[in-house]
C-alpha cells in the first residue's frame, strides 16, 4: 500500500487499525451524526473531535440538543443514529452497546443522577469498575481505598461510600459524586452533561476544582462539558468551544466564544445557521 496519500481516518472498515506511536487519534470523534428520536431529527449532522487531554465545551439553547448528543454517546436506544458514526480512540462503537463503550473507556455524567435506593455509592463503584476492567471477583479493598483516597482529594466526607447513590444527596453532593465516579472508573472520555445545573457558585467551584483534580491524574482524558452557561467556564477554562444551535454546531473556537454567547446569546448564532450557504 503507498502511504503517498494519508487518510484522516486511521480506522479499516474490518476493525482498529493501530495508531502510529505519535500520532494524534482523537479520544472521542463524531462524524456528520444524525439522531432521531421518534421519527424526528434532533442532531442533523454533528461533527466535532476531542483530543486526548484537552477539555472541550458544547454550549447551546435549552432543546438544541446537547442531552440528545449525551444520550446518544451512551448508546441509549431512544435516540436513533440514522446517519454519521462515534469513534473511541479511533474505533467505531456506533453501532455498540453502553456497556462495551464504557469498557473502552468512555463515561457519562448524567443531567439528573439516578436515585438507586439501597444500593451504597461504594457497591455501585466497584460493580462499574469489575465491568470496565473486566474483571469479576474486583477486590473490594483497592476499591474502597482508591475511593477513600479520591474522596479526599475532592474534599469530599469520607463517610460519603456509605451513603446509597443519590438517595438524599444535596444538588452539590450529586455533582461531586460524579467527578467522583469519573476519577474512579478511569475513563480515557468523559462526557459531563450539565454538571453545573443547579449549583451554587461554591458548589460549582469545588466541582470546577474535582475536574481539574481528575485532569492532573489522567493528563490524557478528553473531556467534553455540556453547558448552558457560561459560569462553569470561568472556573474551568476550556481548550475549545462548540455552540449547538437547533442540532448543528454553527460556531467552533476557543474561550472567545463562550464569552461572546455570555455576551450577545445564542441569537446571535442562530443568525450563523440561517445564513445562506
Ligand atoms: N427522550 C425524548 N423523547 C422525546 N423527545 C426528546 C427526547 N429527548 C430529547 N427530545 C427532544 O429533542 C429536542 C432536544 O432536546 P435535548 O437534547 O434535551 O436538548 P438540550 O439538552 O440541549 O436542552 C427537544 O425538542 C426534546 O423535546
Ligand atoms: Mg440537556
Amino acid at each position: 500500500m503507498a502511504p503517498s496519500s494519508p487518510r484522516p481516518d486511521p480506522v479499516a472498515p474490518n476493525g482498529p487499525t493501530p495508531a502510529d506511536p505519535g500520532s494524534s487519534v482523537p479520544a472521542l470523534q463524531i462524524d456528520d451524526l444524525h439522531v432521531s428520536v421518534d421519527d424526528r431529527e434532533i442532531l442533523r449532522g454533528v461533527s466535532l473531535q476531542v483530543e486526548p487531554g484537552s477539555l472541550h465545551a458544547l454550549m447551546g439553547p435549552n432543546g438544541s440538543g446537547k442531552s440528545t448528543l449525551a444520550n446518544t454517546l451512551l448508546a441509549n436506544p431512544a435516540y436513533v443514529v440514522t446517519a454519521g458514526r462515534i469513534l473511541l480512540d479511533g474505533e467505531d462503537v456506533t453501532n455498540l452497546p453502553t456497556d462495551e463503550r464504557a469498557r473502552r473507556g468512555l463515561f457519562l455524567g448524567f443531567q439528573h443522577p439516578e436515585e438507586i435506593p439501597g444500593v451504597s455509592v461504594l457497591n455501585f463503584l466497584r460493580q462499574a469498575i469489575a465491568r470496565r476492567k473486566g474483571i469479576d471477583d474486583f477486590s473490594v479493598l483497592e476499591v474502597r481505598l482508591s475511593l477513600i483516597d479520591w474522596t479526599k482529594r475532592l474534599g469530599m466526607d469520607t463517610r460519603f461510600q456509605e451513603r446509597y447513590l443519590n438517595e438524599g444527596f444535596s444538588g452539590g453532593e450529586k455533582k461531586r459524586n460524579e467527578v467522583l465516579q469519573m476519577a474512579m472508573m478511569e475513563p480515557d472520555v468523559a462526557v459531563l452533561d450539565e454538571t453545573d445545573s443547579g449549583l451554587d457558585i461554591d458548589a460549582l467551584r469545588q466541582v470546577a476544582a474535582g475536574i481539574g483534580e481528575v485532569r492532573k491524574a489522567r493528563p490524557h482524558l478528553g473531556i467534553l462539558a455540556i453547558t448552558h452557561y457560561q459560569r462553569l467556564l470561568e472556573h474551568l477554562v476550556p481548550d475549545v468551544v462548540h455552540v449547538l444551535v437547533d442540532g448543528r454546531i454553527v460556531a467552533t473556537g476557543g474561550p472567545e466564544i463562550s464569552l461572546e454567547v455570555e455576551a450577545r446569546g445564542f441569537d446571535a448564532f442562530r443568525a450563523h445557521e440561517e445564513a445562506p450557504v
